[in-house]
């Protein structure tokens, strides 16, 4: 695997693999990281011939008070996980390679509608660095394809807006959440909890699971679901930041007849912010 650290190093290694006719594959990522980023390398892997992916803490869609300072940087083991994986190619720019003219004079893209509550009432101006730096990569890296996990559905959601919107040519999959064995999403801010807060953690996808189970049962009552489930987070030791039912296409407010759902949830535990998701299909009964 190359390792690269210029944009002009990176353009000159995509443009030899596109050369030898490859299809190019990308997973723009910000390191520390586990089974959920190497299974989204390993889908661009079956799905292109060059995978590239990047590794870059972009401090554009980090809050003022926000971990961009103490965010983990596991460069040397990212690295080893990243040609396991069969990766080709890494992109690891510094910060003035990224943002040459500064941050404050960047242009932005921001996505409307989509990008707006949720996460995005949460964390002001998120993901207008999300899709400002997103879009900068696809046009240095100018991929076939790039994967996405569902874990940031909103994040998901808001890239593939972009890309329709804004007509660009790179189509986008979204790849399932990886789950540790107690059902915790992987994230690699789980690394923040403490042994006790990581044996609570899984509570967070127990009450989703719980309430996906009612819907697919047949409960249409979304308001008192969503306050029985805010009322279980509590319970559990959980700050809920949100708990939303929504139109898992379009993330709108569901409505009672819509089968296409998700019920998605940010919830503080000590310090550290976990979101997590789960999509329901309302037409499916429930396995249990
Ligand atoms: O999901 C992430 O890790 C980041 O938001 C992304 C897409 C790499 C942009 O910085």
């Amino acid at each position: 695997m190359n390792v690269v650290r210029t944009v002009a190093d990176l353009r000159a290694a995509v443009t030899r693999a596109r050369n030898d006719g490859k299809r190019i594959g990308f997973v723009p990522t910000m390191g520390n990281l586990h089974a959920g980023h190497i299974a989204l390398v390993k889908k661009a892997g079956q799905r292109a011939d060059f995978v590239v992916a990047s590794i870059f803490v972009n401090p554009l869609q980090f809050g003022p008070n926000e971990d961009l300072a103490n965010y983990p940087r596991t460069l040397t083991a990212d690295q080893d996980k990243l040609f396991e994986a069969g990766c080709h190619l890494l992109f690891a720019p510094s910060v003035e390679e990224m943002y040459p003219h500064g941050q404050a004079m960047q242009t932005i893209v921001r996505v409307p509608g989509v990008s707006e509550g949720l996460c995005g009432g949460s964390r002001p101006g998120h993901f207008d660095g999300v899709s400002t730096v997103v879009t900068k990569l696809f046009n240095m890296v100018l991929p076939d394809l790039a994967v996405f996990g569902q874990k940031d559905f909103q994040q998901l959601a808001v890239i593939r807006t972009m890309v329709r919107d804004l007509n660009m040519p790179v189509q986008i999959i979204g790849e399932p959440i990886v789950r540790a064995e107690d059902g915790l999403a992987l994230s690699s801010r789980n690394g923040y909890l403490s042994t006790e807060e990581r044996a609570l953690a899984p509570m967070l996808y127990r009450i989703l699971g719980e309430m996906a189970e009612a819907i697919r049962n047949g409960d249409r009552n979304f308001p008192a679901l969503l306050a029985h489930g805010h009322q279980a987070l509590l319970t559990a030791g959980l700050r809920p930041d949100y708990l939303e039912i929504r139109n898992a296409v379009d993330l709108q407010p569901a409505a009672s007849d819509t089968n296409e759902l998700v019920i998605l949830v940010a919830a503080f535990l000590g310090k550290t912010r976990l979101i997590d998701n789960l999509i329901v299909d309302a037409t499916q009964p429930s396995p249990l």
